[in-house]
């Protein structure tokens, strides 16, 4: 049978609808993969506003602002998704929002378009986490992974490395002490001067620049576990934009920019390397924001190469926030029979929430 699931993603300065297909499997039939019988989910369409515009003139991101944002796009989103897919509302068999972590205003959005729609219709909805999505995110890759694997998830609010055995079976390997690896990106990006959201502006400007110029630190990076601690590189960046005076050249900054990205990407590949090691697990799944990074995706690619590890990650489009990834999210966990399928249409959003409690 057809399942189609409409996922709804307004935890942050994105939002995004997406509608997502999965043929269930049929009772009694099975698979070698222990998993139970899978199927390959396929993203029939997806669309996505960034608030990206809006939040620049603050230089981040205006929970009240976005809220709001969120509240005006989220139906023409989902309107453009089904029409693109050719599919009709009462089509549909699941909605499925964020329900955290993230702004909780931001949250209540999704959350609310969700049941109001699930409860109209009469359709189930269901509350995905946000991290789960982007570690999932690679199923609807042209190369997708199997179970299990290590997951580096890097985005703006995040820095985990966790141990992903199958849907709902997530353990906590390490995680950042402080700041994510985003935020890292983000603040330095700022010091800068650079536009936010920073990652992409500093990944830009660091390909003109020299990253042996400056020394910056490698917080934990001989700490022997996979914790990660980016604060102090934020101060290291602000130290020396101080010595380099009022007004530093183009090239001092590409430097700076260039000393930074490597320092953030130094540690990330030595600890994601050490998980490998430490769980014996032979495939890394890198999601969240920071993994569109293109030093990050090189330097683990060339080094899981040398150890026979296969690297996965989400489509391009796909790494950033987006609906995709939560329509996919709640599809596979019907599929395993983890769902916490509500029909009451009472909502609650977890803006604060641990991923290895789902
Ligand atoms: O996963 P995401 O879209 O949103 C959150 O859930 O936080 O991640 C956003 C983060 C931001 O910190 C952004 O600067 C960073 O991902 N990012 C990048 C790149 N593209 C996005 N960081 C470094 N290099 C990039 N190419
Ligand atoms: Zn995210």
């Amino acid at each position: 049978m057809v399942m189609r699931v409409l996922g709804i993603e307004s935890s942050c300065d994105e939002t995004g609808v997406a509608l997502v297909e999965l043929n269930e499997p049929q009772p009694g039939a099975q698979s070698g993969s222990g998993e139970g019988a899978q199927t390959v989910p396929r993203l029939l369409a997806h669309a996505l506003h960034s608030q990206v515009d809006m939040h620049q003139a603050y230089g981040g991101v205006v929970p009240e602002l976005a809220s709001r944002d969120h509240i005006r796009r989220v139906l023409p989103l989902a309107r453009d998704v089904l029409a693109r897919a050719h599919v009709e509302l009462a089509d549909v068999d699941l909605i499925a929002y964020t329900q955290g972590p993230g702004l909780a205003g931001a949250l209540l959005v999704g959350a609310g378009v969700a049941c109001a729609l699930g409860s109209a219709l009469g359709k189930p909805v269901l509350g995905i986490h946000h991290l789960e999505g982007h570690l999932l995110s690679p199923f609807l890759s042209a190369d997708p992974p199997s179970f299990p694997f290590v997951a580096l998830l890097v985005s703006g609010g995040h820095t985990q490395l966790m141990r992903v055995d199958g849907v709902g079976r997530y353990a906590l390997l390490g995680e950042t002490v402080d700041d994510a690896a985003g935020e890292a990106f983000d603040k330095s990006a700022k010091l800068l001067g650079l536009g936010y959201p920073g990652g992409p502006a500093l990944a830009r400007l660091a390909e003109h620049g020299n990253a042996q110029s400056f020394d910056l630190p490698r917080p934990l990076l001989h700490s022997g576990n996979l914790d990660f601690s980016f604060a102090g590189l934020k101060t290291a960046v602000r130290v020396q934009l101080e010595r380099l005076g009022s007004s530093p050249c183009d090239q001092a900054k590409a430097d700076l920019a260039a000393a930074t990205q490597t320092a953030i990407v130094d540690v990330l590949l030595k600890k994601s390397l050490a998980a490998l090691k430490a769980t014996g697990l032979k495939r890394i799944v890198v999601a969240g924001g920071v993994g569109a990074n293109r030093m990050l995706r090189e330097r683990l690619a060339a080094e899981c190469k040398k150890r026979g590890v296969r690297v996965h990650h989400p489509e391009l489009d796909l790494c950033t926030d987006n609906g995709a990834m939560i329509a996919l999210a709640a599809a596979m966990r019907v599929q395993a029979g983890q769902a916490a399928v509500r029909r009451d249409y009472a909502f609650e959003v977890k803006p604060r929430w641990e991923l290895a409690s789902v």
